[in-house]
């Protein structure tokens, strides 16, 4: 596995494998992975040729600067992870790589529609370092292919979007959530939390799992729902910021009728912000 800290390095390999007419998948990512990660790895594999993993912690999206600073960096951990699933190049540029001009002078990018509403409302300015690194790093790497975890779907719907309105010749793909055996979604997150926490903290996935049931058979009281769901996590002890069903296709608040939903929440437990979704379809 090779990696490569520098535009042009990454910009040479990528010219090799474009002349061997090898395709190319490509996962961003901030690091400190786990099996969750290494999913979509597995999965951008089945989609192309060579994989590009990314790693780099995104200043940019950080709203709270002590969330920045405090978020984990295990380069060499996860080099190791990534050669363990035979990944063929990780780009690993500094803050200068990616922001030569500082990030005040950055051109920002902004996804009307998706960057002010759930998380957005949470994080000001969140999606907007989101969606202006990964434009970025797509003009980087320049792959035909991206994978993204369906755990931040807010996100991956605001890439669809972003690739959409800049013409951005770039599939997005997005890779379904890993869940530990209790059901809490995996993230970097989960290592703000206790032992006690984190066996508390599956009661994020099962609230939605309730909600999901009770839209199956047959409840159209969406916002009464929301509210039974928002209060039962906080007698589990979460502080939650949302918990709301979403129309699956741009996260427009669901109408009874509409089919395609997806429950999204998002809630503290101690010192961790978790988010997790899951879809419901409906006959
Ligand atoms: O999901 C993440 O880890 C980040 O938001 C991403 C997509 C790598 C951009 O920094």
């Amino acid at each position: 596995m090779q990696s490569v800290e520098s535009v042009e390095a990454l910009r040479q390999q990528i010219k090799q494998w474009r002349s061997e007419q090898l395709s190319i998948a490509f996962v961003p990512t901030m690091g400190n992975l786990h099996q969750g990660h290494l999913s979509l790895v597995n999965r951008a594999q089945e989609l192309a040729d060579k994989v590009v993993v990314s790693v780099f912690v995104n200043p940019l999206q950080f709203d709270d600067k002590s969330d920045l600073s405090a978020y984990p960096r295990t380069l060499i951990t996860d080099l190791e992870q990534l050669e363990s699933v035979a990944c063929d190049l990780v780009f690993t540029p500094t803050a200068d790589v990616i922001y030569p001009n500082g990030m005040e002078e950055q051109s920002i990018i902004t996804v009307p529609g998706m960057d002010d509403k759930l998380c957005g409302q949470a994080r000001p300015g969140h999606f907007d370092g989101v969606a202006t690194v990964v434009a970025k790093l797509f003009n980087m790497v320049q792959a035909d292919v991206a994978v993204f975890g369906e755990k931040d779907y807010q996100q991956l719907l605001l890439i669809k979007k972003m690739v959409s309105d800049l013409n951005i010749p770039i599939n997005i793909i997005g890779g379904t959530t890993h869940r530990e055996e209790s059901g809490l979604a995996m993230s970097s997150r989960n290592q703000y939390l206790t032992k006690q926490q984190r066996g508390d903290a599956a009661g994020l996935y099962q609230s939605l799992l309730v909600v999901k049931e009770q839209l199956e058979q047959g409840e159209e009281d969406f916002s009464a729902l929301e509210q039974v769901a928002f209060e039962n996590l906080q007698a589990l002890g979460f502080v939650p910021d949302y918990v709301d069903i979403r129309r699956a296709d741009n996260l427009e608040q669901a109408k009874i009728g509409d089919k395609s939903l997806r429950i999204l929440a998002a809630a503290r437990l101690g010192n961790a912000r978790l988010i997790d979704n899951i879809a419901c379809n409906l006959a």
